[in-house]
C-alpha cells in the first residue's frame, strides 16, 4: 500500500467546488487528510460530490462556507473550525477569480474586487488560521498564486498585481511564521486545465501553449500534486517558496 503523506492531518482547502481545488480535496483525501471543503456557497451536488470521496478515502469531509468578499463570513466559518478544538494542520488558500483588462478598461471597483478576492480576503484567513497554528506551534500554508504574478503581459494587471501581491504577502509572512514551525509557501500554476484556464480566447490559449516547453495546459492534479508535496513533511524545510508548476514557460 502507498504512503498516505497526509494521514489524520485536519486541512482547510478554499475553491472546493471546482477546478484545482476539487482536485486538491481529492488528492488530500486519498493521502488520509480530514478536510474542510471550502465552497462560497451551498450545494446538494457539492455535499453528495464530499459525502462520496469521504467514503471512498475513509476520512472525514466536512464542507464549510463562505464568500471571499465577506468578511464575516469568513470569520463565521474559522471561528466555527476553532471551535472543533481540532488541530488545523494545513490551509490551502486556493479560491481566487480572474481578470484580465488593459489599464484604462479596468475600473477602480474592479481592480478592488479583485485584490479583495485574491489578496485582502487570503491574508485575512491567514491571520485568523495562523493565530490556531501558533497556539498549536505546527503548520503549513499554501497559497495559490500564478505565474500570472511573476510574468507579466498586457491586460494582467489586476489578475497579475494581486497575485504577485499574494507572493510577496507568502515570502514576508514565511518569515515571520517560521520560528513557530510554521511554513508558508506558494504555488504558482502555469495555464491548467479548468473554467479559469479557459478565460483566454483560443488564440490567447495557444500563444501561452506555444511558448510552454510541454506543449500544452497543466492538467488541475498536476497543480495538486505540488499542494500536496507542499503540505506534507517532505517539504519540511521548504519555507517562503514559490514553486512553480508551468511546463517550463
Ligand atoms: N486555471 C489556471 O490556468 C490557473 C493558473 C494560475 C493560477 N490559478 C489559480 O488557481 C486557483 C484555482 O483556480 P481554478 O483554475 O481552479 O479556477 P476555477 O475553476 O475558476 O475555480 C475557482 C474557485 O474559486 C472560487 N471562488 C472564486 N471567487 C470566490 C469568492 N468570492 N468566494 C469564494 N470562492 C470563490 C470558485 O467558487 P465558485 O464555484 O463559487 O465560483 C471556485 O471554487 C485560483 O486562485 C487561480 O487564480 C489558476
Amino acid at each position: 500500500m502507498e504512503t498516505r503523506l497526509l494521514e489524520g492531518y485536519n486541512c482547510i482547502i478554499t475553491g472546493s467546488n471546482r477546478g484545482i481545488g476539487r482536485n486538491i480535496v481529492e488528492k488530500f483525501a486519498a493521502n488520509g487528510a480530514n478536510i474542510w471543503a471550502c465552497a462560497r456557497r451551498t450545494s446538494s451536488e457539492f455535499e453528495q460530490d464530499m459525502q462520496d470521496l469521504a467514503k471512498q478515502y475513509q476520512v472525514t469531509i466536512e464542507p464549510v462556507y463562505f464568500d471571499l468578499n465577506s468578511e464575516d463570513e469568513i470569520k463565521q466559518a474559522i471561528s466555527m473550525i476553532r471551535k472543533t478544538k481540532k488541530s488545523v494542520d494545513v490551509l490551502v488558500n486556493n479560491a481566487g477569480m480572474p481578470y484580465g483588462a488593459l489599464l484604462q478598461m479596468t475600473p477602480l471597483k474592479d481592480l478592488k474586487e479583485v485584490f479583495q478576492v485574491n489578496y485582502f480576503s487570503q491574508i485575512y484567513i491567514m491571520q485568523l488560521v495562523s493565530k490556531i497554528m501558533m497556539r498549536q506551534d505546527r503548520g503549513s500554508i499554501i497559497n495559490m498564486a500564478s505565474v500570472g504574478g511573476i510574468e507579466t503581459n498586457p491586460g494582467y494587471l489586476a489578475y497579475g498585481s494581486s497575485k504577485a501581491a499574494l507572493i510577496w504577502a507568502t515570502r514576508s509572512i514565511a518569515k515571520e511564521l517560521g520560528r513557530y514551525h510554521i511554513r508558508v509557501n506558494a504555488v504558482a500554476p502555469g495555464l491548467t486545465e479548468t473554467e479559469m484556464g479557459h478565460y483566454k480566447s483560443e488564440e490567447e490559449l495557444q500563444k501561452v501553449i506555444d511558448r510552454t516547453g510541454m506543449q500544452r495546459m497543466a492538467r488541475p492534479e498536476e497543480i495538486a500534486d505540488a499542494v500536496l508535496f507542499l503540505a506534507s513533511e517532505q517539504a519540511s524545510f521548504v519555507n517562503g517558496e514559490v514553486l512553480r508548476v508551468d511546463g517550463g514557460r
